[in-house]
């Protein structure tokens, strides 16, 4: 049973929207209480986004809404239509890794990876909005995202270091030249 009038919700009736997601038209079919997490987990089979605490203290299933970090836990997906979602598999590009991934990948930001795919997110608004944060608003953005694993310096760092990259224009640092052997 589906029912496709926004004004009149009959909860027993699934609901059908189409959904933005990672600049795809996505036309779903869904029970109108599903948090927009559970869409895109279980409806959309997109599972980088993780499910933590279903209460908004863990941050574990943040992505982009219109391009600013929420909390999906918290989000009904029937109120999202129309507005750009942005999760980790849109992030890099095919098989090129986004300087943020790159990052986390080189320095060791991610460990066990459950807390990733959400400040990742959660940091590409912070550095697309600003170019060279610094190490005290990179804490505040990420400050509602919990880490059992790495302590954050490592994240702190690879946040700052895609930073840099990003400011270079490169997803990678260049390679270092090759050093020069004297002729004997
Ligand atoms: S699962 Fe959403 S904040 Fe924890
Ligand atoms: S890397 Fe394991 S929770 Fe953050």
């Amino acid at each position: 049973m589906t029912e496709t009038n926004s004004t009149a919700i009959d909860v027993r009736r699934n609901v059908r929207r189409v959904l933005q997601v990672n600049g795809e038209a996505l036309d779903v079919l869904f029970a109108p209480y599903k948090t927009l997490l559970e869409v895109l987990r279980e409806d959309l089979a997109l599972t980088g986004t993780k499910h933590g605490c279903e209460l908004g203290e863990c941050g574990a299933c943040a992505i982009l809404l219109d391009g600013k970090p929420v909390l999906s836990c918290l989000v009904l997906a029937v109120e999202c239509e129309g507005r750009a979602i942005e999760t980790i598999e849109g992030l890099g590009r095919g098989a090129e890794l986004h300087p943020l991934q790159a990052a986390f990948a080189d320095l060791g930001g991610a460990q066990c990876g459950y807390c990733t795919p959400g400040i990742l997110m959660t940091a590409k608004a912070l550095l697309d909005g600003e170019a060279d944060p610094g190490r005290e608003r990179i804490k505040e953005a990420i400050a509602g995202s919990l880490c059992r694993c790495t302590g954050y310096q490592q994240i702190f760092e690879s946040i700052e270091e895609a930073g840099r990259r990003m400011r270079c224009g490169t997803a990678h640092p260049a390679p270092a030249a090759p050093a020069t052997v004297a002729e004997p």
